[in-house]
């Protein structure tokens, strides 16, 4: 299948597009940087999301994977958000088209984090609602995936700080956060393997927001 993603040359993007390019697939890649990937069956473009005149044009799209994203840059709205609709405005929407995936974030749903990281996100789960029963007229599936904290390059801070490290797991009930190898699995699942799940944002943080015990009562002890 043709496959777009959108921040292709590190991380997260970098991973899934080994993954669909590992499957068989032919992969188009977005990215403000230049390719980290050699393979006759991936396409580059430099590009910047942001601006909606210089997205190449890349014909009969099937799977769309909205991934590109900032935290805590000057303008996470105008990037995440904005940028993503535009990516999805221009290939979406057209007869071959198979399924949409959106990362969003799992502080869409606490609300935690950086204020407009936050919106830019929360945005983004709106958004692919709207995007789903959009996209029903040509039996395509559209979701969002809200991820906790990934073992990536961009929180290498974090995670190689021991004192960070201890605070952050003390608040995660699983004690690990997932590797890059684990999203591109679920990116590949919902966007190729699904075809019945639609308009659904998936939390997949370890336990971070569903587990974290607050409960308390007189004698109740919890550990
Ligand atoms: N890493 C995590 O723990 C985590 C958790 C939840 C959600 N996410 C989301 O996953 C996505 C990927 O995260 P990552 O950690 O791999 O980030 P990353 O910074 O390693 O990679 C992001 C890629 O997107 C590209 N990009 C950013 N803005 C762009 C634009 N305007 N136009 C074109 N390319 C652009 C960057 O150049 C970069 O190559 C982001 O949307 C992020 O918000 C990450």
């Amino acid at each position: 299948m043709r496959v777009l993603i959108s921040g292709t040359s590190r991380g997260i993007g970098l991973e899934c597009a080994k993954k669909f390019l590992k499957e068989g697939h032919e992969v188009f890649g977005i990215d403000l940087l230049p390719s980290s990937i050699s393979d006759d069956h991936y396409h580059h473009y430099v590009c910047d999301i942001k601006d909606k005149d210089s997205l190449p044009e890349i014909k009969d799209i099937e799977i769309l994977f909205n991934n590109a994203g900032m935290q805590n840059s000057k303008d996470d709205i105008e990037n995440n958000l904005k940028g993503s609709i535009n990516v999805t405005e221009k290939y979406a929407f057209q007869e071959k088209i198979k399924s949409v995936l959106f990362n969003a974030s799992a502080s869409a749903n606490s609300g935690f984090e950086f204020p407009e990281y936050v919106a830019s996100k929360a945005g983004l789960i709106g958004y692919m609602k709207n995007v789903a029963s959009r996209l029903t007229v040509y039996q395509a599936t559209c979701n969002s995936i809200s991820l906790g904290g990934v073992l990536t390059e961009s929180n290498k801070d974090l995670i190689e700080n021991d004192d960070y490290w201890e605070d952050i797991m003390e608040v995660t009930p699983l004690k690990k956060w997932m590797s890059e190898e684990e999203v591109s699995e679920w990116v590949y699942f919902l966007t190729v393997i699904n075809k019945s799940a639609s308009g659904i944002d998936i939390l997949i943080d370890n336990g971070e927001y569903q587990l974290n015990n607050t409960f308390v009562w007189p004698n109740y002890k919890s550990k």
